[in-house]
């Protein structure tokens, strides 16, 4: 990697623009992401948040303006981008036929790494898979199976990594356990950048967060500065009552997934030994 490539934002972004027919759905986006950041962008459904990973990661080309991902341009360098991305579609790409460890065996042949066996175990070890590692991918669990798609995108240890909507269809343990792996990945200094609607998901994880609406970045900064955007907050007196994802955590627990994955075969073990495990969690339920 050249310096100039060290300082440069991984992820940038100017003046992009994108129609299907008469749709115009990107209007002109700007974007600039830090390396080692993790960077979400918002919108509701039909934004145009795929389409911007999409022409991110060399899927689709856009009808006017620029971008480059690790120092490259997405137009004129696409084999460069790909080589130093991964993308993690909306929609799981986990073959359910074999293994956790086959399928990510598989990836690490298909990118040509020497010891796909050792690659996949450190990867199955890091989110919390080994367990299940040689159980059909079929008998995962929805959070498990995202996991395994996250840690299926690492191979290879790609700088940049597009999730697209990570957490879109799992239980709150689920989405828990997703984002504590993605925060790990940033904290081993790969950039990511997600797309959610969930305005909480941006909240927990984001460095920056970018609102996409209307074809445009409408607001962009910190959890902070954007909500220094909305008036001072008032001083007022409210009884907090807990939240029913409190409710449900609490009773369900958050290690419930984890500790039974290890269990045979069976989807259903998972939500009763977490029962069993966590009914008491005392910092969940907060009043
Ligand atoms: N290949 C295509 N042909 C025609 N229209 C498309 C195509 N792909 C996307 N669109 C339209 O472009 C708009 C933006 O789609 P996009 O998938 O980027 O949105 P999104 O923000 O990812 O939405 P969601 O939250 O539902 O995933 C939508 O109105 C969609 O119907
Ligand atoms: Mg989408």
């Amino acid at each position: 990697m050249t310096s100039e490539q060290v300082r440069e934002p991984a992820i940038q972004v100017r003046g992009l623009e994108k129609s299907y027919q008469k749709l115009h759905v990107l209007r002109g986006v700007d974007l600039d992401v830090a390396r080692g950041s993790i960077f979400a962008l918002l919108g509701s459904n039909g934004a145009g948040k795929t389409t911007v990973v999409r022409i991110l990661s060399t899927l689709l080309k856009p009808d006017a303006g620029t971008a480059s991902v690790h120092g490259f341009p997405v137009i004129t360098q696409p084999a460069k981008v790909r080589a130093s991305i991964s993308l993690t579609g909306q929609f799981s790409a986990v073959d359910e036929i074999l293994t956790g460890r086959e399928n990510l065996i598989l990836v690490a042949r298909l990118r040509h790494l020497r010891e796909p066996g050792r690659v996949a175990d450190e990867l199955l070890a890091r989110f919390s898979l080994t367990e299940a590692a040689g159980r059909r991918v079929s008998t995962y669990s929805g959070g498990m199976r995202r996991r395994l798609d996250i840690a299926m995108s690492l191979v290879g240890n790609p700088p940049v990594i597009f999730l697209d909507e990570p957490t879109t269809g799992l239980d709150p343990q689920g989405r828990i356990e997703v984002w504590q792996a993605v925060r790990e990945l940033a904290r081993q200094g790969t950039t990511v950048l997600l797309t959610t609607q969930y305005l909480d998901e941006a909240e927990q994880l984001a460095d920056r967060i970018a609102i996409l609406h209307g074809g445009r970045i409408i607001a962009e900064g910190t959890l902070a500065e954007l909500k220094q955007l909305l008036p001072p907050a008032t001083v007022e007196y409210v009884e907090k009552q807990p939240t029913l994802e409190d409710v449900f955590l609490a009773i369900v627990g958050t290690e419930g997934a984890e500790g039974a994955e290890g269990a045979e075969g069976a989807e259903g073990a998972e939500g009763a030994e977490g029962a069993d495990q966590n009914t008491a969690s005392p910092d969940r339920v907060t009043n």
